[in-house]
C-alpha cells in the first residue's frame, strides 16, 4: 500500500478500531473458551479478538493461517493481524543461547543463525520476533543475563546489530524475515541487586555512557521495534517514561518504528505506585509514546474515555496506530496476511542440515577453555568416561527456547556414539568387544541427578523424572566407570530453569548433589576434564583448580553434543572469549571489567590498607572479560603505532586517524584462531572513565609458526564520551591504548588527542 492509501484508511477507522490496534493478546486467546488475560468481560474478550491489532506466542502455519482468515475477514477493514513470538535463539534449530553467542566474538555467526531463525519462523508463521535482548549485564544473580551478549557496550552492539540485520534481512517484506524487536528499553540488566523487576538506579552518564550504545546499534542497523522494560530508572517505570521513549529514544536516537511495551507493563506502573489506576497507567504510556499495549486492559477499556474528555489527542492514537499499520504493511501484510506461513515448507526447512551445521560452528566458537594444564585437551586416550547430568540431558536449549523439540537436541554422549573410531558403553556393564578393540572406547555414566531434590527453579516447568533415581546408584556407577578411564570428561552445569526470566539467584554455585559427583570423580579420576553448562557465570568453587582442564559450554542448542565433541576431540581448537566476567564469589558482583580506577587503586603486592580492595578476595574476576584458551600458544609482540598524536579537529573531511598494530604469532603445535582485541583508556578527562573500554576485536587464525600483523585504527570518534557538558565528544589530553588476547592484557602504548 501507499502512503496515501495508509493515511485513507486510517481516516476511515473508528475510535475503537484505531484503540484496538494497539492492544495485543495472547495467543491462547482463541484456543476455545478461553478468556483473554487482562481483558475481563466476554464482550471484551469478543472485541479484542475481532479487533487487537496483534497476537504473540502462536505459532504452526496452518494455525496461524486459519486465526488470520477468520480475523481478516471479519474486521471492518480487513486489516490484518500481526503474529508476534520470542524467538530468540532458535525455533526449529536452536543456536547457542545469546550469551555463548557473545563469547563467539563472531557476530557474522549470530547474523546467520539469526537469518536461518527467522526464515524457520516465518515459513512456521511468524511476522515479528522479540529479540534482540541488549540489555548490558554486569550482575550474575539476574538470571536474564543468559538471554544478553554480556558486560560490554560494543561488543553488544555489534552481536546486536547483526542479529538485527539477520533476522530482517534486506526487506522484512521478504517471506523468509520478520521484523526485529530491541529490548528491554532501558537498562534492565541494572536491576538492583540481581532480583528480576526491580528498580535501576543509574546516573545519565552510566545509563548513556554504557547501557544505551547496545540498544542504539541495534536501531541504527534498522530494528522495526523496540520493547519497554520492566524496570523503573531511576523511580520511573520505563513504560511511562516520556523523556526516556519521547526524547531519548525517538528523537536522539531517531527511532521511528513501534514501541511495544513488555508483558502487562503498563498495568505494572499501577503497583508500581507510578498509576493510581489503569487508566491513569494508559495515559502515561500513550503520552510516553508506547504504541502496544502488551497483555493488559489498560488502552482497551481506556483510551476511548480519555480521547473524548480531552485528556489526551486524537492525534497521539493516530501516530501510534500509524505506525502499527506501516509495520503490517512494511511486513507486506495487506497483500499476504500470512507472510508467506506454510506447513509444508516449514517442515521442508525446518532443522535443515544446512542450518544444523551453522548452529554446530556456532556452539564450536561459543565455547571457551578456562584450564589446560598439561594440554589435557583434545583427547588423547583411549579409554574416556563421559560422566554428569549433562552427558546425557536433552534440554541443552535455554527457557526462551520456545517452539523446539527438545529430543531433537544431541548430547554429548550421543555425539561421541556417532564419532569415527569411537565406541560407546553405558556403565560398566558389558565387556568391551573385540571389533571395538582398536576404537577409542567411550564409557558413559550419568553421576547424578540435574538437581537437588530441594532446588527452586524457575519458569515451574521443569521437572527432573529421575527425582526419585537413587543418587547412590548412579553415583556408585560413575565411581567405577572413573577409575576404569583415563580420563574423565565430567558434565555439570545449572538447570534450563535456573537461568531466563525470573531467575534471579543469591547464590550462583552449582548443586550440592553435582558438587558431591565432582569430589568423587577427583579422587577417583587420573585426568579430568570439567564441562559447565550454564547460561550465567558462576561461583565455581575449587573447580578450576582441581579440573586438569575447564570449559564453558553455555547453553548450547541443538547441535550442542556434536560442537562440544568436535572441540573435545580436537579437530577444532576452541576459540570463545568470556562476554561476562567470571567471579570469585557471588559477593563480587556486579563485576565487569570496565570499571573506574578509583582514587585508592590496589597496589599490586602488600595489604595496601586502605586502598579499594575485599579483606577476603581478590578485586579482579577470576576469569575476566575477553579470556579463553585456545589449544595452541601465541607470541604477541609490543604495540607499534604509526604515530603517536591525533588531531581533533582535522581540516578537510578526512578524518585523522592512529594504526595500531601487533604481530601474533602461533608459537604452540596446533592451527587456532586467537581473538585479538583492542581496548582505550583516556588517562584524564571531565568525567571519570573507565580503566579501558573494548573498542574493536579481529580474528586471526593462523598455523604452527604462522606470524601475522593484526592492525586496528583509533580515529577520534572512539574517544568520545558523555561529557561534564552532556554532550558526546572527545576531550584532548592522554590516552592509552591496549592489544591483547583478553581484557587483562597489559601490553599497552600512549598516544594523545590534540
Ligand atoms: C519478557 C519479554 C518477552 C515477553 C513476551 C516478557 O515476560 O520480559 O522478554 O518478550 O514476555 O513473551
Amino acid at each position: 500500500m501507499k502512503r496515501e492509501d495508509l493515511d485513507a484508511l486510517l481516516k476511515d477507522m473508528s475510535i475503537e478500531e484505531k484503540i484496538m490496534q494497539l492492544v495485543q493478546i495472547p495467543g491462547w486467546s482463541f484456543e476455545k473458551d478461553a478468556a483473554v488475560t487482562g481483558i475481563a468481560e466476554n464482550e471484551a474478550t469478543d472485541k479484542a479478538k475481532r479487533l487487537a491489532g496483534s497476537i504473540l506466542g502462536v505459532n504452526g502455519a496452518d494455525k496461524v493461517k486459519a486465526i488470520q482468515e477468520e480475523y481478516v475477514k471479519n474486521h471492518p477493514h480487513h486489516i490484518p493481524m500481526l503474529f508476534m513470538l520470542d524467538v530468540i535463539h532458535g525455533h526449529d534449530t536452536v543456536f547457542p543461547c545469546p550469551l555463548a553467542q557473545g563469547a563467539t566474538f563472531d557476530p557474522e555467526i549470530s547474523r546467520k543463525g539469526a537469518a536461518i531463525q527467522a526464515k524457520e519462523a516465518a515459513a512456521d508463521g511468524i511476522q515479528v520476533t522479540f529479540s534482540p535482548m541488549v540489555d548490558l549485564v554486569r550482575d550474575a544473580r539476574w538470571g536474564r543475563v543468559m538471554e544478553s551478549t554480556g558486560e560490554d557496550p560494543y561488543l553488544n552492539g555489534e552481536m546486536a546489530a547483526a542479529m538485527v540485520k539477520g533476522y530482517q534481512g534486506d526487506s522484512i517484506s521478504d517471506k523468509e524475515h520478520v521484523a526485529a524487536c530491541v529490548k528491554h528499553f532501558a537498562a534492565y540488566g541494572a536491576a538492583e541487586a540481581g532480583r528480576d523487576y526491580n528498580n535501576c538506579e543509574l546516573s545519565e552518564y552510566a545509563l548513556r555512557d554504557q547501557y544505551l550504545k547496545g540498544y542504539n546499534k541495534a536501531i541504527d542497523a534498522g530494528a522495526r521495534l523496540v520493547m519497554t522494560s520492566f524496570n523503573t530508572l531511576n523511580g520511573v517505570p520505563s513504560s511511562g517514561n516520556k523523556w526516556l521513549m519521547r526524547d531519548v529514544l525517538r528523537k536522539e536516537m531517531g527511532f521511528d518504528g513501534v514501541l511495544i511495551s513488555d508483558w502487562g507493563a503498563i498495568g505494572e506502573m499501577v503497583p508500581w505506585g507510578f498509576a493510581e489506576d489503569l487508566k491513569e497507567a494508559a495515559e502515561l504510556a500513550i503520552k510516553a509514546g508506547v504504541d502496544i499495549d502488551m497483555c493488559t486492559e489498560s488502552y482497551a477499556a481506556n483510551l476511548e474515555e480519555l480521547i473524548n474528555s480531552g485528556e489526551i489527542k486524537e492525534e497521539l492514537l493516530d501516530e501510534a496506530v500509524m505506525r502499527i499499520l506501516n509495520l503490517k504493511n512494511d511486513l507486506g501484510l495487506f497483500e499476504d496476511p500470512y507472510h508467506g506461513a506454510c506447513d509444508e515448507r516449514h517442515k521442508e526447512i525446518a532443522l535443515s542440515e544446512e542450518s544444523r551445521n551453522v548452529a554446530r560452528d556456532a556452539v564450536r566458537k561459543s565455547l571457551v577453555l578456562l584450564e589446560n594444564r598439561e594440554e589435557t585437551l583434545p583427547l588423547k586416550d583411549k579409554k574416556i568416561a563421559i560422566i554428569g547430568p549433562y552427558a546425557v540431558e536433552k534440554k541443552l536449549h535455554s527457557s526462551w527456547a520456545l517452539s523446539l523439540d527438545p529430543e531433537k537436541n544431541v548430547t554429548l554422549m550421543e555425539a561421541a556414539g556417532e564419532a569415527d573410531k569411537v565406541s560407546l558403553y553405558l556403565g560398566m556393564n558389558k565387556a568391551i568387544s573385540a571389533d571395538d578393540k582398536q576404537n577409542t572406547i567411550v564409557r558413559v555414566a550419568k553421576g547424578s541427578t540435574v538437581l537437588d531434590n530441594d532446588t527452586v527453579i524457575g519458569n515451574g516447568e521443569y521437572h527432573d523424572d529421575d527425582f526419585e533415581e537413587t543418587n547412590e546408584r548412579l553415583y556408585a556407577e560413575a565411581m567405577e566407570v572413573a577409575n576404569w578411564a583415563d580420563t574423565v570428561v565430567l558434565c555439570l552445569g545449572e538447570d534450563l530453569g535456573q537461568s531466563g526470566e525470573s531467575t534471579s539467584r543469591a547464590d550462583i554455585m552449582l548443586p550440592d548433589i553435582q558438587m558431591e559427583l565432582f569430589y568423587g570423580i577427583r579422587k577417583n579420576a587420573k585426568k579430568l576434564v570439567t564441562l559447565i553448562f550454564t547460561g550465567r557465570p558462576l561461583d565455581l568453587e575449587h573447580i578450576p583448580e582441581l579440573s586438569d582442564a575447564l570449559m564453558i559450554c553455555w547453553r548450547p542448542g541443538t547441535e550442542g553434543g556434536h560442537g562440544i565433541w568436535d572441540v573435545l576431540s580436537g579437530i577444532h581448537s576452541p576459540q570463545g572469549k568470556l562476554p561476562m566476567s567470571f567471579p570469585w564469589v557471588v559477593g563480587q558482583a556486579p563485576i565487569h571489567y570496565n570499571a573506574f580506577n578509583t582514587g585508592r587503586p590496589k597496589p599490586e603486592e602488600g595489604p595496601g590498607d586502605f586502598t579499594t580492595r575485599y579483606l577476603d578476595c581478590p578485586n579482579e574476576a577470576r576469569y575476566p572479560f575477553g579470556y579463553g584458551l585456545t589449544y595452541s600458544e601465541f607470541e604477541i609482540s609490543d604495540i607499534v603505532l604509526d604515530k603517536t598524536s591525533l588531531k581533533k579537529e582535522v581540516p578537510g573531511s578526512k578524518k585523522d586517524k592512529i594504526t595500531a598494530s601487533v604481530k601474533v604469532k602461533n608459537s604452540g603445535l596446533v592451527p587456532a584462531t586467537q581473538t585479538m582485541q583492542l581496548y582505550l583508556r583516556d588517562i584524564s578527562a571531565s568525567r571519570v572513565r573507565p580503566q579501558m573500554e573494548l573498542k574493536g576485536f579481529k580474528k586471526v587464525r593462523l598455523f604452527p609458526g604462522e606470524e601475522a600483523e593484526v592492525a586496528f585504527e583509533i580515529n577520534e570518534e572512539m574517544l568520545r564520551f558523555w561529557t561534564i557538558d552532556n554532550v558526546y565528544d572527545s576531550e584532548k589530553g592522554k590516552f592509552k591504548v591496549f592489544i591483547g588476547v583478553d581484557s587483562a592484557t597489559e601490553n599497552e602504548a600512549d598516544f594523545v588527542l590534540e
